[in-house]
C-alpha cells in the first residue's frame, strides 16, 4: 500500500508532502567527523520515506509502518519526550523550532542497528519534508546542522555531522567528500562496477552496549590531545608533527588522536587513489583504516574484525569496520565474482564461532534526501 494511503488509514486525513533521505556506508574517514575532518561517505540505495500533515492541536502524533501498535502522541515537544524510536522525528522538528503539530507516518527501509545511519535517514527526511512543507527555505548545509542537533540535544547521542550531512548531499554515482569543518562538499565518482568489483556491505547483526559510552569517551579523547597540545582541532596538525609531540600526551590519549590524524591522511589518498582508478591502494587504505580503528581507537569488536578478516582471506582487495564500531557494519571491496565466495566464507566463519548470522547488502552510491 503506498504510504499516502497508510496515513490516510493512520490519521484520516490526505498528507501535505510525503519526501525520503537514505542511509549511507562510509568509504573510509572514520570517527574524524568531531575533529572537523574530510570523510568519505555515500548513500545507499534503501531509504526512510515520511508522509507529513499538519495538525489544528499542535500535539504531534508518529506513527511507523514498521510499528503499527505503536503510535505517539506527544503535546509538547522537549528533549527525550516520545518512545526512543520516535524521537528521532520529534527531535527535529524540536531542533527546526517550528510551530506544532504535525501527523507523522514514517516506512523505514534502513536496515536499524546495522550502523547504516537509519536514524540520519529518518531525521533527514522530516526536515526536508517540513522545510518544504512551510516552505523554510533552509539550505542543506542549515538542515544537516538542524538534525545534527537533533540527535545531540533531543535524542542524546554526541554524533558528528557526517551522516546527515551524506543523508542530505549524496548523490547518485559519486561519493561524497566532506570537509566536517564548513560542511564543503566534492562529488568523487565511486563506479566500482566499471573496474568488475562490487563493494559487500556486511551487517554483523552484533550491537555491544558500549556503543554509547565509547563513543563520548572517544570523542572526549580526541577533544583532550586537542586541548593538550593547544591546537584548534586535529585536522590542523600533520602526521609528523602529531608524532613529534608524542611525549605530552598520555598514551590512550595519544593513540586516539593517532588514528584521527592518519586516518584524515587516509582519506585523501583515497581519493587521489579513486582519480587514478588505482583499486589495489583504495583496499590498502582501507585496510590500514580498520587496523587503526581496531588497534589504536580501539571501536571494533570480534564479529567485525572475523567480518574483515574472513574477507581478506577470501580474496577481497580491502576491508574494514564503517560507522561507529562496538558492532554493525563492515565493508568489503571485491572482484564481483568473489562475492558468493566471500559472503560464505563469512557465514561459515560466523557459524563456526557461535556469532549471529550475518546479513548483507550491497549498494551503489544512490540520491540524497528529496520530496518525492
Ligand atoms: C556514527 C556517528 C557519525 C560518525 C561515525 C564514525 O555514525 O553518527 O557522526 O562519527 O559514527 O565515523
Amino acid at each position: 500500500m503506498p504510504i499516502s494511503a497508510k496515513f490516510f488509514e493512520t490519521f484520516g486525513a490526505e498528507p501535505e508532502v510525503i519526501a525520503q533521505a537514505p542511509g549511507r556506508v562510509n568509504l573510509i574517514g572514520e570517527h574524524i567527523d568531531y575533529s572537523d575532518g574530510f570523510v568519505l561517505p555515500f548513500a545507499i540505495s534503501d531509504v526512510t520515506k515520511v508522509a507529513i500533515g499538519r495538525r489544528s492541536d499542535g500535539k504531534f502524533s508518529i506513527a511507523s509502518v514498521q510499528r503499527p501498535q505503536h503510535k505517539v502522541l506527544v503535546d509538547t515537544l522537549t528533549p527525550k519526550s516520545g518512545e526512543t524510536w520516535a524521537r528521532y522525528a520529534l527531535g527535529t522538528v524540536w531542533a527546526l523550532g517550528v510551530e506544532g503539530g504535525f501527523n507523522i507516518l514514517i516506512d523505514g527501509h534502513v536496515p536499524v542497528g546495522a550502523g547504516l545511519s537509519s536514524s540520519a535517514a529518518l531525521e533527514c527526511s522530516v526536515a526536508v519534508a517540513i522545510n518544504h512543507l512551510l516552505g523554510l527555505g533552509k539550505s542543506l548545509e542549515e538542515l544537516a546542522r538542524i538534525t545534527q542537533r537533533a540527535e545531540n540535544d533531543y535524542v542524546g547521542m554526541p554524533c558528528g555531522i557526517m551522516d546527515q550531512s551524506v543523508s542530505l548531499m549524496g548523490h547518485k554515482g559519486f561519493a561524497l567528500l566532506l570537509d566536517c569543518r564548513d560542511l564543503s562538499t566534492r562529488d568523487i565518482p565511486f563506479d566500482v562496477a566499471s573496474a568488475g568489483l562490487e563493494l559487500l556491505i556486511i551487517d554483523t547483526q552484533a550491537h555491544h552496549a558500549l556503543v554509547d559510552g565509547g563513543y563520548a569517551e572517544r570523542r572526549a579523547s580526541c577533544e583532550k590531545a586537542v586541548a593538550t597540545l593547544g591546537i584548534t582541532s586535529l585536522r590542523d596538525i600533520s602526521v609528523d608533527a602529531y608524532i613529534a609531540r608524542k611525549a605530552e600526551l598520555d598514551p590512550v590519549t595519544y593513540l586516539r588522536g593517532y588514528h584521527a590524524v592518519t586516518e584524515m591522511k587516509r582519506v585523501i589518498d583515497t581519493v587521489d587513489a579513486l582519480a587514478a582508478n588505482d583499486f589495489e591502494r583504495v583496499g590498502r587504505l582501507l585496510n590500514e583504516s580498520h587496523r587503526s580503528l581496531r588497534d589504536d581507537y580501539t571501536v571494533s569488536c570480534p564479529e567485525l574484525d572475523e567480518a574483515v578478516d574472513t574477507a581478506r582471506a577470501m580474496g577481497a582487495i580491502g576491508a574494514r569496520m564503517v560507522g561507529g564500531g562496538f558492532g554493525g557494519s563492515a565493508i568489503a571491496l571485491a572482484k564481483s565474482s568473489l562475492i558468493p565466495t566471500i559472503k560464505e566464507g563469512i557465514t561459515a566463519s560466523f557459524g563456526a564461532r557461535g556469532f549471529k548470522p550475518p546479513r548483507f547488502f550491497t549498494s551503489l552510491p544512490s540520491e540524497g534526501a528529496h520530496v518525492i
